[in-house]
């Protein structure tokens, strides 16, 4: 386990949306390393940047085109190098992204994988027989090649899926995992990965991790497989590098090589009824809501199974956001916020924070762009300051990457700057708490000390500290396992009396 994941607070950047420095409208690389400085000032120790590479943008860089080579709109492969080396200096870890699963349709090995002629990589993809052959239950993808095949997809029509091979198969196209085909496609991600692990990245934030073998893969065993067999030679050449997955099933991903895995947002679960659990008939029922309609039990039920089975193996990762979910803000009031970083600061494993959200930026609801749909709302520029573009970028408005939030209250880094009990110096009060106090960081024990069914407050215990959160408009009580306990950090008004803890409406606290 790369010791440095245990005191890692991540940033992640969308990097077109970030900063841009060539007045182009679109972010890059330069304005990442210009910002550095920024980043460490919020306490984050760590950066995932979404995929930087060539591509032709059909998925904002998930199709990639080719792995080794910086989008030249971000800039160099020298520029990201620079931006590695600037970072390290300033002890921030950089993971790329990787996409494992497919590729663009524009990528080379795919261009030569449609031939009609075999070559070497005409098994590289998950291909049929016959034009008029196809793959059940998938959608059917002949007629965009000269190769007489039917070719699978991975996500959107233009992501080939890359072939690890079946799980079981039942077909005389399909291949074994272990099938040199097979195996050369995870050897060539692996160059990938080398490549740019050589160059001075600290790791990869690994793209639909779970999607590598296909059909009948039970519990995933096969890709599992592929990605210890991954780890080994991480293990080997890199020790320190670190690779997180998109999986959220950390009891697969955990136990087969991930170092963390995200909890993401589906729709029930233990993360989504937090903050998240807007679908719900009869309303939204997040317990970080105010309204104090939410119930931690369910995500305690959920969770504590997932946190004991996996524990000794890697680290659970909450994330604010991401790119592909809404921002906190669409339902979240700036105070809930307060305490839904506090608490995400606070619990086991690597915290997340999506670019913005540490300012509150708002989900836009603004047409697609590069194959966002929904997602594009959380896309948006940074906003800086109250400079042109919100200081995002000297180009005209028009040609701006995505539109800037128009609200005259649009949250900017300069006015929360200036505002001590702002959102953005909470969540910098938050982040120096956490590096300050090891019971707050990754490894340390976490053990649930009061949590009722539909009551407040949530009380936890980690390490020798002791954490209540009241995300609620009522006031709550809670009784603490000893007394003379000190409150070392809080939001709100918290009141001790012996071994038990008041807590007002809206309120965290830290207690040692
Ligand atoms: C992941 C990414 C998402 C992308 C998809 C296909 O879910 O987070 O943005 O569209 O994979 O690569
Ligand atoms: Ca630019």
């Amino acid at each position: 386990m790369p010791g440095w994941l245990r005191d890692a607070i991540f940033y992640e950047i969308y990097p077109q949306s970030f900063k841009d420095t060539n007045s182009d409208g679109i972010g890059d690389l330069e304005g990442i390393i210009e910002k550095l400085d920024y980043v460490k000032s919020l306490g984050c120790n760590a950066l995932w940047i979404n995929p930087c590479f060539d591509s032709p943008f059909k998925d904002a860089g998930y199709d990639v085109r080719d792995y080794k080579k910086v989008a030249p709109r971000y800039g160099t492969n020298e520029d990201l190098v620079r931006l590695f080396e600037e970072a390290h200096n300033r002890h921030i870890h950089v993971l790329l992204d990787l996409v494992p699963g497919h590729t663009s349709e524009e990528h080379e090995w795919f261009l030569e994988s449609k031939k009609a002629e075999r070559n070497e990589y005409s098994d590289r993809y998950v291909w049929t027989k016959a034009a008029f052959q196809g793959i059940g239950g998938h959608p059917y993808i002949g007629g965009e090649a000269d190769r007489d095949g039917c070719y699978m997809l991975n996500f959107f029509k233009c992501q080939p899926a890359l072939n690890y091979g079946f799980g079981k198969v039942t077909e005389d196209w399909q291949m074994s995992p272990d099938d040199p085909a097979c195996i050369a496609t995870r050897e060539a991600m692996k160059d990938v990965m080398r490549f740019w692990l050589d160059k001075g990245c600290d790791g990869f934030r690994v793209d639909m991790a779970d999607s590598l073998v296909k059909e009948d893969d039970e519990n995933k065993s096969a890709t599992g497989a592929i990605w210890k067999n991954i780890r080994e030679m991480l293990d080997t050449e890199y020790p320190e590098a670190a690779i997180i997955s998109e999986w959220s099933n950390p009891y697969q991903s955990l136990k087969n090589g991930f170092h963390a895995d995200f909890y993401l947002d589906h729709h029930g679960n233990g993360y989504n009824t937090l903050l998240r659990d807007n679908e719900t008939p009869g309303g939204d029922h997040s317990f970080l809501k105010k309204d104090g309609n939410g119930d931690i039990m369910r995500f305690l039920n959920d969770y504590l199974p997932k946190y004991d089975a996996t524990k000794d193996y890697g680290y659970i990762s909450f994330i604010t956001c991401n790119h592909d979910t809404p921002r906190p803000r669409r339902t979240l009031g700036y105070d809930e916020l307060k305490l839904a970083y506090a608490l995400f600061l606070t619990l086991p494993g690597v915290p997340f924070i999506y670019y913005g959200d540490e300012i509150g930026m708002r989900y836009l609801d603004i047409p697609t762009k590069e194959g966002g749909y929904h997602r594009t709302g959380t896309r948006t520029p940074m906003q800086w300051d109250n400079s042109k573009n919100h200081g995002f970028s000297n180009a005209s408005a028009d040609k701006l990457y995505l539109p800037l939030d128009p609200s005259e209250d649009a949250p900017t880094v300069e006015d929360q700057l200036k505002d001590p009990s702002s959102l953005l110096n909470t969540v910098k009060e938050l982040t120096k708490l956490r590096h300050e106090h090891a019971a707050l960081q990754a490894d340390a024990e976490f053990e649930v000390i009061y949590a009722e069914q539909d009551e407040f407050p949530f009380v936890f215990r980690r390490g020798d500290l002791i954490i209540g959160i009241n995300p609620s408009e009522k006031k709550a009580t809670a009784s603490l396992p000893k007394n003379g306990m000190k409150t070392i950090y809080s939001i709100g008004d918290v009141e001790l009396k012996d071994a038990s803890l008041h807590m007002q409406p809206q309120s965290f606290v830290v207690l040692k």
